[in-house]
């Protein structure tokens, strides 16, 4: 692998992706395309932003012109998608800009990839394209499409997209589909980060619902890993799904926060449930395994414990963050105001 062209890469997966390819892998070239929108920050990537291996380029994934200059300075060897609206409690609030980047944005990309015959392209997508499980069960590449939520549904069109391309054009792609992600430069909107700061200034973790939602968590390194296997072994026109094997009741996970934090229960507040809740996502990663040679590595206690230490060191990133557009967010969601950082 050469020249690599990565989008979303100042968001959280896509910024862990970037360090851990270009750590691993020293004969590759990464260039960066991302919009910069509230989620994407440059902060995340500022150990290596000076690198000649590393080179960022800010723009839209839905900017056609723009696209075709970056991706014609040099041949690309590889496309990996990681350019999202990505917070399912955003995309209730509005799903307008989940239809543009979420699905525009993916056909920009593939048409652009189509014209320059870039030989490698990695769809970055979720398992809640599947829907919702009951009690029981694995989601599977085989279970049927079922999203729930204006974002799962944007990523499912991308996915059809996709799948459309390599049926129709034999175009080399591959997707993805991993279930929730957890570790260090997450944006505290999504639960595990959001509940940290809140708990490290002692105010309420708002639990939706009965908090009997589960979830399947996996360490971002490891998802990274997982897109690293499908950009290199994985067989166009394939899906593979990522997991951890890591089951939690949103409460479970809630009051294992609190023990590893050393506070106390009585700052959970259960609030009105997100509509359209899913109630569990559990993913089957045995194809991955078998065919990519991949598995989860990172224990959950410890990867959590990692995330806890990684957040309270660097408190700055998400005082940054926790200012103007994410107040007035939190405020809308949550019907209540951040204290200021401490
Ligand atoms: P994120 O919200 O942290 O980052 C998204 C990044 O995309 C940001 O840097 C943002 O600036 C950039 N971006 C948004 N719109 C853009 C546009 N139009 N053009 C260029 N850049 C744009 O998201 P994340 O959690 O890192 O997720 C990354 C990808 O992984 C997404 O495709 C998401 O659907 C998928 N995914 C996420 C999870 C999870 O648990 N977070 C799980 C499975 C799959
Ligand atoms: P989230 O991190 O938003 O990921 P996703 O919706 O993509 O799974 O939420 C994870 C779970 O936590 C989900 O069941 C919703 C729940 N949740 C809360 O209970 N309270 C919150 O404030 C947030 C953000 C999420």
């Amino acid at each position: 692998m050469k020249r690599i062209i990565v989008t979303g890469g100042c968001g959280f997966i896509g910024s862990n992706f970037i360090r851990h390819l270009w750590t691993t892998d020293p004969g590759v070239t990464i260039v960066n395309i991302d919009k910069l929108t509230y989620a994407g920050n440059p902060e995340n990537l500022a150990d290596i932003e000076d690198d000649s291996r590393y080179e960022f380029q800010q723009g839209d994934i839905c900017d056609r012109e723009f696209l075709e200059r970056v991706f014609a300075e040099q041949p690309v060897d590889a496309v990996v998608n990681f350019a999202a609206e990505s917070h399912v409690d955003r995309s209730i609030l509005d799903s307008g800009p989940f239809v543009r980047t979420n699905i525009v944005g993916t056909q920009q990309l593939l048409d652009v990839s189509r014209q320059l015959e870039v030989p490698k392209y990695v769809q970055v997508s979720t398992d809640e394209v599947y829907g919702s499980l009951g009690s029981d069960g694995y989601f599977t590449e085989e279970t049927p499409l079922a999203p729930n939520s204006p974002y799962s549904a944007s990523k499912t069109a991308a996915d059809l997209l996709v799948r459309a391309y390599h049926h129709t054009f034999d175009f080399p792609a591959v997707i993805t589909r991993c279930s929730n992600n957890y570790g260090p430069y997450q944006f505290p909107e999504k639960l595990i980060p959001l509940f940290l700061a809140n708990a490290q200034k002692d105010e309420s973790l708002p639990v939706y619902g009965t908090g009997n939602n589960v979830r399947d968590w996996i360490h971002v390194l490891d998802h990274c890993r997982g897109v690293e296997a499908a950009l290199r072994q994985g067989c166009p026109g394939e899906v593979y799904n990522f997991g951890g094997r890591t089951e939690f009741t949103n409460l479970e996970l809630t009051k294992l926060l609190l023990r590893l934090l050393g506070k106390p229960e009585s700052l959970i507040r259960f609030v009105t449930d997100r509509p359209g809740h899913d109630l569990r996502y559990a993913i089957d990663c045995s194809k991955a395994e078998n065919e990519l040679g991949w598995k989860p590595q990172v224990p959950f206690e410890q990867g959590l414990r990692e995330t806890i230490d990684w957040y309270q060191q660097n408190r700055q990133w998400v005082e940054h963050i926790q200012s103007g557009e994410y107040r007035e967010y939190y405020q809308r969601q949550y019907g209540q105001r951040l204290s200021s950082t401490s």
